[in-house]
């Protein structure tokens, strides 16, 4: 299969899916909690794992654009040919439910988030699994998604039956998510597929909302959050920001944008930016790992700018900077 993962490890995920239990899965987003989608007992299982309330829906994972029928209703014309056209692929199409989607899987809502993720194992494991798997990301609820199976297996233990290692995971950030239910799709999370990608596809351009104004189910200002509070300036202030918070004595973690690589920054730790959008995705959820794994207690950042792949990037930081619930 991989040099990680063999034709066993599948048969065996699969069982495990089959007897209602919980697969961590590799996807080239990031790594996902898989459970039998229309199994309401392993499904809830997920959100207790995860410590994710009820109400916030999952994504269910088919192994093709051809199986899309067996899951949702009433699928537009646009739905179909964004299907066809990204799948698979890091896109997620929000449709009508169909009556195998159990309402658990939904937090309740007539409508069900699907995609067919781009990865040799996951689609392997669809394959042998033959149903759909729901997967949020493999990660407390809150927290930083993982894109390794080391972070997997760092952040949920034993409380995963099962995990199919697949490597790092290509794009790095989660999927688009994109409401397909009207004739006009909107932009509900930006993700791996850029919104350029999109129009260009769709022949119009997409609305997409201010990204610290997006409000889905289960999408909360605090996410995608290190332990480090994360602070965002403009790019010119990073260094200043940095070392008058060092100086105070905190344990400053820096995302250096590319702009100043090589400069010197007194602080605990430093992370140059990729300037390259599509390398920035890779790794940003794992220098965010990594600045926590050093002890920094802040994190002082920038945003970079939002096209292409820098609107999701935008989009976790502004997220990972956002208020935390007082628990
Ligand atoms: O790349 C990804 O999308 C990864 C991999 C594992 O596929 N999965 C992922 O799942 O990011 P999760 O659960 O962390 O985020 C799914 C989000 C929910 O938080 C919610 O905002 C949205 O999808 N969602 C799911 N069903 C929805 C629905 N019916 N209507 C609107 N939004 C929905
Ligand atoms: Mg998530």
């Amino acid at each position: 299969m991989t040099a990680r993962t063999h034709d066993n490890d599948i048969e065996k995920a699969a069982g495990v899916l089959r007897a209602g239990g919980l697969v961590a899965l590799p996807t080239e987003t990031v790594y996902g909690l898989g459970a039998n989608a229309e199994d309401p007992a392993a499904v809830a299982r997920i959100f207790q794992v995860k410590g994710r309330p009820p109400s916030h829906p999952l994504i269910v994972h088919i192994g093709g654009a051809e199986q899309l029928d067996d899951w949702v209703q009433d699928v537009p014309a646009t739905a179909r040919l964004l299907a066809e056209h990204f799948w698979p692929g890091p896109l997620t199409l929000v449709l009508r439910r169909g009556p195998r989607v159990p309402l658990e899987a939904t937090g309740g809502l007539e409508t069900v988030a699907v995609r067919v993720p781009d990865h040799p194992v996951a689609l392997a494991l669809l394959s042998a699994f033959g149903g759909g798997v729901t997967a949020p990301s493999a990660n407390r609820f809150g927290s930083v998604s993982p894109t390794t199976a080391d972070h997997v297996r760092a952040e949920l233990g034993d409380a995963v039956d099962f995990v199919l290692d697949g490597g790092p995971c290509e794009v790095g950030v989660e999927s688009t998510i994109v409401d397909a239910t009207g004739d006009v799709p909107t932009i509900l999370r930006p993700g791996g597929v850029t919104r350029e990608d999109l129009e260009a596809v769709l022949g119009f351009p997409l609305a997409v909302p201010a990204t610290s104004r997006v409000r889905v189910p289960g999408q909360h200002p605090s996410h995608y959050a290190p332990r480090a509070r994360v602070v965002l300036v403009e790019p010119e202030k990073v260094v200043a920001e940095a070392e008058q918070a060092q100086e105070l004595g905190h344990r400053v973690g820096v995302f250096l944008p590319p702009s100043l690589s090589g400069v010197p920054v007194r602080a605990h730790a430093v992370v140059t930016v990729p300037g390259a959008m599509s390398a920035y995705a890779q790794g940003l959820y794992g220098f965010l790992r990594e600045l926590d794994r050093q002890g920094c207690d802040l994190i002082v950042a920038s945003l970079p700018v939002e096209e292409g792949l820098g609107l999701a990037i935008a989009n976790r930081l502004r997220r990972a900077a956002g208020p935390r619930p007082t628990v």
